[in-house]
């Protein structure tokens, strides 16, 4: 019933909302995400606020959730590209702009890897759109499903540079994929880059949000284990579940195992600061949705 870009989407749509705030409170702004998403232009006649507090009322924090996650990653891409990062390799792109709207070098090579069906979307909408890509080369589009494909084959047959220093970000997907599938993925990306620098960006789910879900919110959050249940409940609906969580400890020890280390693991409860009060826009404690993790690792020659 729904087509492989329900929560690709459901991305696009938060950051359609974000970008209409006024210039001076937005915290992330995509100009592209309108092209992606079913109903745009009723989201853009109800405006920021109603937006957001419609999303919200689904669950409170959600909406700044997923926006604190895109302006973290936004900003260590950027700067991991500034410091000269030769390869950018997205890992299930979804509908994901940075490679039109970010501050790029126009020297960095950046390839998009997802599920050819949305590659396909997302390719005749962006062309639609007109948007220019932030570097001075082609984007390249590598199509995979994670679950039978094999990584490191699809973006060798891509012209990936095993020689070049990469940044791999991986973004809202963990959870979608199998815990093999995430490990083999890890143990490619360790292989690609055995000769080079690596740094790898992703976020996941805390397991606690099964286990413990009261945890994953802040204090006096309204009925937070029936919003984890609802969360949960609504990705499966859209036909693609949560079907793996993680702890730190877990993560932490899979990625030493294939020679990365975590310099960073921030959730909504540490950027809320950062993010949304320097514009006036502070969550209350009560209003913290922290399910997810947005981590950044380095392999140790990085
Ligand atoms: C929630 S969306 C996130 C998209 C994008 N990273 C963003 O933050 O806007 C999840 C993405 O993972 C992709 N995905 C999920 N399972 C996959 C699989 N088995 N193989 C390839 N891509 C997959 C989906 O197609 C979708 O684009």
């Amino acid at each position: 019933m729904f087509s492989k870009d329900g929560t690709a989407q459901g991305v696009a749509k938060q950051r359609l909302i974000e970008s209409l705030a006024p210039a001076d409170t937005r915290v992330i702004y995509d100009p592209y995400a309108e092209n992606f998403v079913l109903g745009a232009r009723l989201i853009k006649l109800m405006g920021h606020k109603l937006s957001v507090a419609l999303t919200n009322k689904f669950a409170p924090g959600f909406h700044q959730h997923l926006i604190a996650r895109t302006r973290y990653i936004d900003e260590l891409v950027e700067k991991t590209a500034a410091q000269g990062v030769e390869q950018y390799v997205i890992l299930g792109a979804g509908y994901d702009t940075r490679a039109h709207r970010l501050t790029l070098p126009s020297s960095l090579t950046v390839w998009e890897v997802d599920q050819p069906e949305v590659q396909t979307i997302k390719r005749a909408k962006l062309a639609k759109a007109q948007a220019p890509s932030a570097t001075s080369a082609q984007i390249h589009y590598v199509s995979i499903d994670f679950n039978h494909q094999c990584l490191s084959e699809q973006l060798l047959a891509a012209g990936f540079d095993t020689r070049k220093s990469t940044l791999f970000t991986l973004e809202g997907v963990s959870q979608y994929i199998t815990k093999e599938t995430f490990a083999s993925t890890l143990q490619e990306i360790a292989a690609l880059t055995q000769n080079t620098t690596a740094t790898f960006i992703f976020s996941y789910v805390d397991a606690l949000l099964r286990t413990d879900p009261e945890r994953c919110f802040g204090k006096g959050y309204p009925k937070a284990k029936r919003r984890a249940e609802m969360v949960m409940g609504l990705a499966a609906k859209v036909g693609e579940p949560w079907i793996s969580l993680y702890t730190e400890e877990a993560l932490v020890e899979l990625l030493a195992e294939h020679g990365f280390s975590v310099q960073e693991n921030k959730t909504l409860d540490d950027l809320n600061a950062v993010y949304f009060s320097p514009v006036g826009r502070t969550l209350a404690e009560n209003q913290i949705f922290k399910l997810e993790h947005f981590v950044a690792a380095t392999s140790k020659k990085a």
